[in-house]
């Protein structure tokens, strides 16, 4: 890629130190599984920040980091190199004693397998005071917290159901319960309703949207239900282990009082200026290897490198003069390495598989 020309008038004012607010602060994080001889990058240079009280969800292909970026920040995993803060702890250098706390006070976690989430012996309230005691907590406060929890995720009724007498719903939300008995900082769940039909995700769902507007705990969400990710504020599309596009989703209210849900779909860009041009525009613009940019007075030009441009017969793209600002015509690049990369399109968090 060609270096553009920064002049200092295109940098952003004042820039305060990366992530300096947010809870959650993911700085090019890179996580690498090696297994006998093969290693698998897993996250490679992930950045990520969440604002304390947002709601976000991620998703993105299998295998594309999601569930590692999780194991990581609820402190069950260490990023081979990076950096990454919740809530003020750096997850690289807690000690043993230190990340128990973190995992017990600090952060929630959901599973999706229901049956990893709850003791099978035990009731949801009992389940809620566990998890209480385990940080310390006195009877009074077991009792008094167990039942401020139940009562917040509208599920007191189940409060002497053992998990065995519960729907998957049902256990899903006893289990964002136990969660959040400790008043963490952050609730991570990994596909919460992965394993449950419509009506029971949409219950799910609203336990953790009152886990998020009523407790304000921030929550941060894998899924790969649409449903579930067209409902929170931001939606972060992981792809090749690294964060790549964003939607995020306003709700505007017109004079009449009619409330419309605006998305708006963002690439990011990371902090040393990379972001992924969508397979799709490399596609139908020709852009391979390189490209010029043009930094006008509001935006960036990405064009084709004209020298490396065979002159033939024209193509679609430059005969439409919306789609292509160039006139010049091209051909189809049948043998470009990335037409084999079939995988990486721009597919949204609605058909992010
Ligand atoms: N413990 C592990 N050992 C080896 N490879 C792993 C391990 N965990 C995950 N991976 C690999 O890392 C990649 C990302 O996995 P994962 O984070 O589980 O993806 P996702 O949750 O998005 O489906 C995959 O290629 C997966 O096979
Ligand atoms: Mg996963």
């Amino acid at each position: 890629m060609t270096e553009p020309v920064i002049t200092p008038a295109a940098r952003a004012p004042g820039a305060a130190a990366y992530g300096a607010d947010a809870v959650i602060v993911c700085d090019n994080i890179v996580r690498i599984f090696q297994t006998g001889s093969i290693e698998v990058q897993a996250l490679q240079g992930l950045d990520l920040v969440v604002q304390p009280g947002e709601m976000v969800a991620i998703v993105g292909a299998s295998g594309s980091g999601k569930s590692t970026l999780l194991g990581i920040l609820s402190g069950l995993d260490l990023p081979t190199a990076g950096r990454a803060t919740v809530a003020g702890h750096d997850l690289l250098t807690l000690s043993a004693r230190q990340r128990v706390h973190y995992r017990r006070e600090v952060v929630g976690f959901i599973w999706q397998q229901t049956s990893k989430n709850l003791l099978p012996y035990l009731t949801a309230a009992e389940n809620i005071g566990l998890a209480l005691s385990f940080a310390g907590a006195s009877r009074a406060r077991r009792r008094e917290r167990t039942a401020q929890v139940l009562d917040a995720l509208g599920i007191a009724e189940l409060a002497a159901r053992r998990p065995h007498e519960m729907s998957g719903g049902q256990q899903q939300r006893v289990a964002i319960g136990v969660a959040l008995a400790n008043e963490p900082a952050v609730l991570l769940a990994d596909e919460p309703t992965g394993e449950l039909d419509s009506a029971t995700s949409d219950d799910v769902f609203d336990a953790l949207r009152t886990a998020n507007r009523v407790l304000g705990t921030t929550v941060v969400i894998v899924t790969h239900d649409a449903a579930v990710s067209g409902r929170v504020q931001r939606t972060i599309a992981i792809r090749d282990g690294r964060t790549s596009t964003e939607v995020v989703r306003r709700t505007v209210v017109d004079d009449a009082g009619a409330e419309t849900v605006h998305a708006e779909e963002f690439a990011l860009l990371d902090r040393a200026g990379r972001m992924q041009v969508p397979a799709a525009y490399r596609e139908r613009l020709g852009l391979r290897d390189r490209v010029r940019l043009e930094l006008e007075s509001d935006h960036v030009g990405v064009f084709a490198d004209r020298a490396a441009e065979p002159v033939d017969t024209p193509e679609t793209a430059a005969d439409d003069p919306s789609l292509s600002p160039f006139r010049r015509p091209r051909r189809a690049r049948t043998d470009s390495p990335d037409s084999t990369d079939s995988t990486d399109s721009t597919d949204s968090e609605e058909t992010g598989r």
